[in-house]
Protein backbone atom coordinates (compact mmCIF):
# COMPACT_ATOMS: atom_id res chain seq x y z
CA UNK A 1 0.00 0.00 0.00
CA UNK A 2 1.80 3.13 -0.92
CA UNK A 3 2.40 5.57 1.94
CA UNK A 4 2.85 9.37 2.44
CA UNK A 5 4.93 11.08 5.01
CA UNK A 6 3.50 13.99 6.79
CA UNK A 7 5.22 16.48 8.42
CA UNK A 8 2.98 18.40 10.78
CA UNK A 9 3.82 22.00 12.27
CA UNK A 10 2.33 23.14 15.30
CA UNK A 11 1.84 20.25 18.26
CA UNK A 12 -1.50 21.90 20.42
CA UNK A 13 -5.13 22.29 19.62
CA UNK A 14 -5.15 21.33 15.62
CA UNK A 15 -2.28 19.65 15.67
CA UNK A 16 -3.96 16.90 17.94
CA UNK A 17 -6.55 16.89 16.04
CA UNK A 18 -4.65 16.89 12.90
CA UNK A 19 -2.94 13.37 14.52
CA UNK A 20 -6.00 11.73 15.30
CA UNK A 21 -7.43 12.18 11.94
CA UNK A 22 -3.96 10.80 10.47
CA UNK A 23 -4.15 7.72 12.66
CA UNK A 24 -7.98 7.03 11.74
CA UNK A 25 -8.41 7.78 8.05
CA UNK A 26 -6.61 4.48 6.94
CA UNK A 27 -8.39 1.84 9.48
CA UNK A 28 -11.87 3.56 8.57
CA UNK A 29 -11.59 4.58 5.23
CA UNK A 30 -8.60 2.53 3.75
CA UNK A 31 -7.75 5.88 1.12
CA UNK A 32 -5.54 4.62 -1.27
CA UNK A 33 -2.64 6.49 -0.13
CA UNK A 34 -1.96 6.18 3.38
CA UNK A 35 -0.12 8.30 5.61
CA UNK A 36 2.23 7.89 7.84
CA UNK A 37 2.96 10.29 10.97
CA UNK A 38 6.59 11.21 10.02
CA UNK A 39 7.59 14.28 11.67
CA UNK A 40 5.71 16.76 14.07
CA UNK A 41 7.23 19.97 14.47
CA UNK A 42 7.27 22.56 16.88
CA UNK A 43 9.41 25.21 19.39
CA UNK A 44 10.32 23.29 22.42
CA UNK A 45 12.48 20.75 22.02
CA UNK A 46 11.10 18.31 25.04
CA UNK A 47 7.16 19.62 24.47
CA UNK A 48 7.91 18.39 20.84
CA UNK A 49 9.25 15.01 21.62
CA UNK A 50 6.26 14.35 24.17
CA UNK A 51 3.71 15.34 21.83
CA UNK A 52 5.10 13.59 19.25
CA UNK A 53 5.36 10.29 21.16
CA UNK A 54 1.71 10.75 22.67
CA UNK A 55 0.55 11.49 19.44
CA UNK A 56 2.47 8.74 17.47
CA UNK A 57 4.67 10.56 15.30
CA UNK A 58 8.11 8.68 14.48
CA UNK A 59 10.11 12.18 14.46
CA UNK A 60 10.05 15.08 16.84
CA UNK A 61 11.58 18.12 15.02
CA UNK A 62 12.30 21.76 16.13
CA UNK A 63 13.39 23.19 12.66
CA UNK A 64 10.55 23.18 10.48
CA UNK A 65 12.59 25.12 7.60
CA UNK A 66 14.63 22.31 7.21
CA UNK A 67 11.86 19.42 7.95
CA UNK A 68 9.92 20.92 4.76
CA UNK A 69 12.86 20.63 2.31
CA UNK A 70 12.97 17.07 3.33
CA UNK A 71 13.26 14.79 0.30
CA UNK A 72 11.36 11.91 2.37
CA UNK A 73 7.75 14.60 3.07
CA UNK A 74 5.28 14.45 1.11
CA UNK A 75 2.37 16.30 2.85
CA UNK A 76 3.51 19.57 4.57
CA UNK A 77 0.58 20.57 7.14
CA UNK A 78 0.13 23.68 8.82
CA UNK A 79 -1.31 24.33 12.46
CA UNK A 80 0.49 27.19 14.09
CA UNK A 81 -0.84 30.44 14.27
CA UNK A 82 -1.74 32.57 11.45
CA UNK A 83 1.54 35.06 11.00
CA UNK A 84 3.16 30.92 10.21
CA UNK A 85 1.12 30.31 7.58
CA UNK A 86 2.41 32.06 4.90
CA UNK A 87 5.96 31.29 5.55
CA UNK A 88 5.30 27.69 6.23
CA UNK A 89 3.22 27.32 3.11
CA UNK A 90 4.62 29.23 0.98
CA UNK A 91 8.61 27.07 1.74
CA UNK A 92 6.83 23.70 1.57
CA UNK A 93 5.05 24.54 -1.69
CA UNK A 94 8.58 25.47 -3.42
CA UNK A 95 9.94 22.27 -1.96
CA UNK A 96 7.26 20.70 -3.94
CA UNK A 97 5.07 19.66 -0.99
CA UNK A 98 1.68 19.29 -0.87
CA UNK A 99 0.34 21.52 1.59
CA UNK A 100 -2.53 21.32 3.91
CA UNK A 101 -3.45 24.25 6.04
CA UNK A 102 -5.36 25.72 8.79
CA UNK A 103 -7.89 28.78 8.66
CA UNK A 104 -7.92 31.42 8.13
CA UNK A 105 -5.23 31.12 4.99
CA UNK A 106 -2.91 34.29 6.51
CA UNK A 107 -3.22 36.82 7.99
CA UNK A 108 -3.87 39.22 5.31
CA UNK A 109 -5.36 39.34 1.68
CA UNK A 110 -1.60 39.68 0.33
CA UNK A 111 0.14 36.57 2.09
CA UNK A 112 -3.32 34.82 1.39
CA UNK A 113 -2.54 36.13 -2.57
CA UNK A 114 1.00 34.68 -2.13
CA UNK A 115 0.40 31.62 -0.59
CA UNK A 116 -2.01 30.95 -3.47
CA UNK A 117 0.48 32.00 -6.49
CA UNK A 118 3.50 30.15 -4.53
CA UNK A 119 1.25 26.91 -4.67
CA UNK A 120 0.21 27.46 -8.28
CA UNK A 121 3.57 28.51 -9.78
CA UNK A 122 4.91 24.55 -7.65
CA UNK A 123 1.99 22.71 -9.36
CA UNK A 124 1.67 21.50 -5.58
CA UNK A 125 -1.90 20.21 -3.85
CA UNK A 126 -3.85 22.34 -1.74
CA UNK A 127 -6.29 22.01 0.49
CA UNK A 128 -7.45 24.60 3.33
CA UNK A 129 -8.75 23.04 6.76
CA UNK A 130 -12.91 24.57 6.34
CA UNK A 131 -13.20 20.95 8.62
CA UNK A 132 -17.38 21.90 9.23
CA UNK A 133 -17.91 21.64 5.59
CA UNK A 134 -17.34 17.56 5.84
CA UNK A 135 -19.94 17.37 8.95
CA UNK A 136 -22.30 14.92 7.45
CA UNK A 137 -25.40 17.36 8.11
CA UNK A 138 -23.79 19.87 6.47
CA UNK A 139 -23.04 17.58 3.39
CA UNK A 140 -26.33 16.50 3.43
CA UNK A 141 -27.50 20.56 3.38
CA UNK A 142 -25.46 21.06 0.53
CA UNK A 143 -27.24 18.01 -1.39
CA UNK A 144 -30.46 19.05 -0.47
CA UNK A 145 -29.44 22.84 -1.60
CA UNK A 146 -27.73 21.34 -5.10
CA UNK A 147 -30.99 19.49 -5.82
CA UNK A 148 -33.53 21.96 -5.12
CA UNK A 149 -35.35 20.73 -2.62
CA UNK A 150 -35.12 24.42 -1.09
CA UNK A 151 -36.04 26.31 -4.52
CA UNK A 152 -34.20 29.58 -4.82
CA UNK A 153 -32.32 30.49 -1.50
CA UNK A 154 -32.97 33.64 0.00
CA UNK A 155 -31.62 34.18 3.27
CA UNK A 156 -28.43 32.57 4.97
CA UNK A 157 -27.98 33.12 8.93
CA UNK A 158 -24.81 32.46 10.22
CA UNK A 159 -23.80 32.21 14.08
CA UNK A 160 -20.66 31.48 15.24
CA UNK A 161 -20.96 32.19 19.20
CA UNK A 162 -18.08 30.84 22.05
CA UNK A 163 -17.59 32.46 25.05
CA UNK A 164 -13.88 31.05 26.74
CA UNK A 165 -12.68 35.41 26.89
CA UNK A 166 -15.64 36.76 28.86
CA UNK A 167 -13.75 36.81 31.95
CA UNK A 168 -11.36 40.18 31.83
CA UNK A 169 -8.62 37.92 33.59
CA UNK A 170 -8.35 35.43 30.41
CA UNK A 171 -4.90 36.74 29.44
CA UNK A 172 -3.19 38.41 26.39
CA UNK A 173 -2.62 34.54 24.53
CA UNK A 174 -2.09 34.35 20.77
CA UNK A 175 -5.91 34.90 19.90
CA UNK A 176 -5.84 38.63 21.10
CA UNK A 177 -2.71 39.37 19.31
CA UNK A 178 -3.38 41.44 15.52
CA UNK A 179 0.50 40.50 14.85
CA UNK A 180 0.17 37.11 15.63
CA UNK A 181 -3.52 35.89 14.55
CA UNK A 182 -4.86 38.76 12.31
CA UNK A 183 -7.70 39.05 13.63
CA UNK A 184 -10.24 37.98 16.36
CA UNK A 185 -13.56 36.32 16.56
CA UNK A 186 -13.00 37.53 12.81
CA UNK A 187 -10.75 35.25 11.94
CA UNK A 188 -10.94 32.47 14.31
CA UNK A 189 -14.51 31.64 14.11
CA UNK A 190 -16.68 34.00 11.64
CA UNK A 191 -14.44 32.68 9.25
CA UNK A 192 -16.10 29.44 9.35
CA UNK A 193 -19.56 30.84 9.02
CA UNK A 194 -18.02 32.96 5.73
CA UNK A 195 -16.74 29.49 4.53
CA UNK A 196 -19.91 27.81 4.96
CA UNK A 197 -22.10 30.98 3.26
CA UNK A 198 -19.80 30.39 0.30
CA UNK A 199 -20.09 26.24 0.33
CA UNK A 200 -24.19 26.33 0.62
CA UNK A 201 -25.10 29.45 -0.77
CA UNK A 202 -22.55 31.21 -3.21
CA UNK A 203 -20.21 33.96 -3.69
CA UNK A 204 -20.71 36.92 -0.96
CA UNK A 205 -20.32 40.05 -3.07
CA UNK A 206 -21.11 43.18 -1.11
CA UNK A 207 -20.88 43.44 3.35
CA UNK A 208 -21.46 45.64 5.79
CA UNK A 209 -19.88 45.19 9.49
CA UNK A 210 -19.77 46.36 12.92
CA UNK A 211 -16.60 44.79 14.94
CA UNK A 212 -16.31 45.21 18.83
CA UNK A 213 -13.43 44.94 21.22
CA UNK A 214 -14.81 44.87 24.35
CA UNK A 215 -12.17 44.51 27.13
CA UNK A 216 -9.63 47.18 25.51
CA UNK A 217 -6.74 45.45 27.94
CA UNK A 218 -5.73 41.86 29.44
CA UNK A 219 -2.98 40.17 31.54
CA UNK A 220 0.28 39.05 29.99
CA UNK A 221 0.39 35.41 30.31
CA UNK A 222 4.21 35.47 31.29
CA UNK A 223 3.74 38.37 33.91
CA UNK A 224 -0.55 38.87 35.36
CA UNK A 225 0.60 41.67 37.22
CA UNK A 226 1.56 43.93 33.70
CA UNK A 227 -1.52 44.11 30.97
CA UNK A 228 -1.17 44.68 27.19
CA UNK A 229 -3.51 45.80 24.60
CA UNK A 230 -6.02 43.60 22.95
CA UNK A 231 -5.65 44.23 19.38
CA UNK A 232 -8.53 42.22 17.81
CA UNK A 233 -12.18 42.19 17.89
CA UNK A 234 -13.71 40.63 20.52
CA UNK A 235 -17.03 40.39 18.47
CA UNK A 236 -17.89 40.62 14.88
CA UNK A 237 -21.82 41.56 13.39
CA UNK A 238 -22.05 41.65 9.27
CA UNK A 239 -24.47 41.80 6.48
CA UNK A 240 -23.87 40.28 3.71
CA UNK A 241 -25.31 39.95 0.09
CA UNK A 242 -24.50 36.96 -2.27
CA UNK A 243 -23.86 36.76 -6.07
CA UNK A 244 -26.86 34.74 -6.67
CA UNK A 245 -29.62 37.40 -5.03
CA UNK A 246 -29.79 36.34 -1.17
CA UNK A 247 -28.96 38.40 1.98
CA UNK A 248 -27.51 36.86 4.89
CA UNK A 249 -26.20 37.74 8.47
CA UNK A 250 -22.60 36.48 10.00
CA UNK A 251 -22.44 37.18 13.74
CA UNK A 252 -19.43 35.47 15.78
CA UNK A 253 -18.38 36.12 19.10
CA UNK A 254 -16.27 34.83 22.11
CA UNK A 255 -18.19 36.55 24.46
CA UNK A 256 -21.61 35.12 24.41
CA UNK A 257 -21.75 33.52 28.14
CA UNK A 258 -23.35 29.64 27.58
CA UNK A 259 -22.24 29.29 24.14
CA UNK A 260 -19.41 26.84 23.93
CA UNK A 261 -18.93 25.87 20.25
CA UNK A 262 -22.63 27.37 18.35
CA UNK A 263 -21.88 27.43 15.43
CA UNK A 264 -25.18 27.44 13.76
CA UNK A 265 -26.76 28.28 10.45
CA UNK A 266 -30.16 28.44 8.93
CA UNK A 267 -30.93 28.63 5.48
CA UNK A 268 -34.37 29.86 3.71
CA UNK A 269 -35.42 29.31 0.60
CA UNK A 270 -38.36 29.52 -1.78
CA UNK A 271 -39.78 26.25 -1.15
CA UNK A 272 -37.79 25.14 2.32
CA UNK A 273 -35.56 25.81 5.04
CA UNK A 274 -32.58 23.44 6.98
CA UNK A 275 -31.06 24.92 10.33
CA UNK A 276 -27.52 23.36 11.65
CA UNK A 277 -26.07 23.29 15.05
CA UNK A 278 -22.23 22.13 15.56
CA UNK A 279 -23.54 21.55 18.86
CA UNK A 280 -26.10 18.76 17.74
CA UNK A 281 -23.85 18.18 14.93
CA UNK A 282 -25.61 14.65 14.13
CA UNK A 283 -28.65 16.17 13.03
CA UNK A 284 -29.78 18.73 10.15
CA UNK A 285 -33.52 20.56 10.86
CA UNK A 286 -34.94 20.53 7.55
CA UNK A 287 -38.55 22.11 6.53
CA UNK A 288 -40.11 21.19 3.25
CA UNK A 289 -43.48 23.23 2.15
CA UNK A 290 -43.87 20.18 -0.04
CA UNK A 291 -44.94 18.17 2.74
CA UNK A 292 -48.84 17.64 3.14
CA UNK A 293 -50.48 20.46 5.23
CA UNK A 294 -51.19 18.27 8.13
CA UNK A 295 -47.71 17.33 9.00
CA UNK A 296 -45.60 20.05 7.91
CA UNK A 297 -43.53 21.41 10.11
CA UNK A 298 -39.16 21.37 10.71
CA UNK A 299 -38.20 17.54 10.94
CA UNK A 300 -34.99 16.73 12.74
CA UNK A 301 -33.55 14.16 10.21
CA UNK A 302 -30.63 11.98 12.49
CA UNK A 303 -27.77 11.95 9.43
CA UNK A 304 -26.34 8.64 10.37
CA UNK A 305 -27.83 6.31 7.76
CA UNK A 306 -25.22 4.40 6.26
CA UNK A 307 -25.98 6.63 2.67
CA UNK A 308 -25.78 9.84 4.11
CA UNK A 309 -21.91 11.10 3.53
CA UNK A 310 -19.16 9.50 5.44
CA UNK A 311 -21.02 7.47 7.83
CA UNK A 312 -20.65 4.25 6.54
CA UNK A 313 -16.90 4.21 7.32
CA UNK A 314 -17.90 4.58 11.06
CA UNK A 315 -20.99 2.73 12.84
CA UNK A 316 -24.22 1.93 11.93
CA UNK A 317 -27.50 4.21 11.94
CA UNK A 318 -27.90 6.48 15.52
CA UNK A 319 -24.07 5.63 16.75
CA UNK A 320 -22.92 9.50 16.75
CA UNK A 321 -20.18 10.62 15.62
CA UNK A 322 -18.02 13.61 16.94
CA UNK A 323 -16.39 16.86 16.05
CA UNK A 324 -12.81 15.04 15.43
CA UNK A 325 -14.63 12.88 12.98
CA UNK A 326 -14.54 16.01 10.79
CA UNK A 327 -11.02 16.47 10.63
CA UNK A 328 -10.46 12.86 9.45
CA UNK A 329 -13.54 13.25 6.75
CA UNK A 330 -10.94 16.07 5.60
CA UNK A 331 -7.75 14.69 5.57
CA UNK A 332 -9.70 11.42 3.82
CA UNK A 333 -10.87 13.84 0.74
CA UNK A 334 -7.40 15.42 0.66
CA UNK A 335 -5.34 11.93 0.46
CA UNK A 336 -7.98 10.45 -2.35
CA UNK A 337 -7.27 14.21 -4.19
CA UNK A 338 -3.49 13.34 -4.10
CA UNK A 339 -4.50 9.87 -5.08
CA UNK A 340 -6.49 11.36 -8.30
CA UNK A 341 -4.00 14.24 -8.61
CA UNK A 342 -6.27 16.44 -8.62
CA UNK A 343 -6.74 19.87 -6.02
CA UNK A 344 -9.39 19.23 -3.19
CA UNK A 345 -12.09 21.91 -2.31
CA UNK A 346 -11.98 23.90 -0.23
CA UNK A 347 -8.27 24.80 -1.28
CA UNK A 348 -6.46 28.13 -1.53
CA UNK A 349 -8.60 29.95 -3.84
CA UNK A 350 -11.25 29.42 -1.49
CA UNK A 351 -8.87 30.67 1.39
CA UNK A 352 -8.38 34.36 -0.49
CA UNK A 353 -11.66 34.47 -1.10
CA UNK A 354 -12.53 33.86 2.50
CA UNK A 355 -9.72 36.64 3.62
CA UNK A 356 -11.39 39.06 0.66
CA UNK A 357 -14.44 38.83 2.20
CA UNK A 358 -13.06 39.28 5.74
CA UNK A 359 -11.18 41.98 4.54
CA UNK A 360 -14.40 44.08 3.32
CA UNK A 361 -15.98 43.40 7.01
CA UNK A 362 -13.00 45.26 8.38
CA UNK A 363 -13.38 48.19 5.60
CA UNK A 364 -16.97 48.24 6.38
CA UNK A 365 -16.88 48.34 10.22
CA UNK A 366 -14.24 51.09 9.89
CA UNK A 367 -16.00 53.23 7.09
CA UNK A 368 -19.24 52.38 8.16
CA UNK A 369 -20.44 51.88 4.61
CA UNK A 370 -21.39 48.65 2.51
CA UNK A 371 -18.13 48.05 0.89
CA UNK A 372 -18.00 45.32 -2.34
CA UNK A 373 -15.74 42.13 -1.94
N1 LIG B 1 -10.31 24.07 11.80
C1 LIG B 1 -10.67 24.47 13.00
O1 LIG B 1 -11.79 24.28 13.41
C2 LIG B 1 -9.69 25.16 13.88
C3 LIG B 1 -9.84 25.14 15.28
C4 LIG B 1 -8.86 25.77 16.06
C5 LIG B 1 -7.79 26.40 15.46
N2 LIG B 1 -7.68 26.43 14.10
C6 LIG B 1 -6.54 27.09 13.45
O2 LIG B 1 -5.40 26.25 13.63
C7 LIG B 1 -4.21 27.04 13.79
C8 LIG B 1 -3.54 26.68 15.11
O3 LIG B 1 -4.45 26.90 16.15
P1 LIG B 1 -4.41 26.05 17.50
O4 LIG B 1 -5.72 26.23 18.16
O5 LIG B 1 -3.92 24.68 17.23
O6 LIG B 1 -3.30 26.88 18.30
P2 LIG B 1 -2.43 26.38 19.53
O7 LIG B 1 -1.97 27.59 20.23
O8 LIG B 1 -3.20 25.35 20.29
O9 LIG B 1 -1.20 25.64 18.82
C9 LIG B 1 -0.31 26.35 18.01
C10 LIG B 1 0.90 25.48 17.75
O10 LIG B 1 1.77 26.15 16.84
C11 LIG B 1 3.10 26.06 17.34
N3 LIG B 1 3.88 27.18 16.84
C12 LIG B 1 3.66 28.50 17.07
N4 LIG B 1 4.58 29.25 16.44
C13 LIG B 1 5.40 28.39 15.81
C14 LIG B 1 6.56 28.55 15.02
N5 LIG B 1 7.04 29.76 14.76
N6 LIG B 1 7.16 27.45 14.53
C15 LIG B 1 6.68 26.21 14.81
N7 LIG B 1 5.57 26.00 15.55
C16 LIG B 1 4.95 27.07 16.06
C17 LIG B 1 2.95 26.06 18.84
O11 LIG B 1 4.09 25.51 19.46
C18 LIG B 1 1.71 25.16 19.00
O12 LIG B 1 2.08 23.81 18.99
C19 LIG B 1 -4.68 28.49 13.70
O13 LIG B 1 -4.50 28.95 12.40
C20 LIG B 1 -6.16 28.42 14.05
O14 LIG B 1 -6.91 29.46 13.48
C21 LIG B 1 -8.60 25.81 13.33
Amino acid sequence: MAQLNVALIGYAFMGRAHSNAYRQVSPFFSPRLRPCLKVLCGRTRDKVESAAREYGWEEASTDWEAVVRRKDIDIVDVATPGDMHAPIAIAAARAGKVVFCEKPLANSVADAKRMLAAVTKAGVIHMICHNYRRAPAVMLAKKLIDDGALGDIRHYRGTYLQDWIVDPAFPLGWRLDKAKAGSGALGDIASHSIDLARFLVGEITEVSAGLETFIKRRPLPENPKRSGAVTVDDAVMALVRFDQGAIGTIEATRMAPGRKNYNRFEINGSKGSLAFDLERMNELEVYLASDPPSIRGFRRVIVTESGHPFVKAWWPPGHIIGYEHTFTHTVYDLLEAIADNRVPEPNFNDGVKNQQVMHAMEKAAASRRWVKV
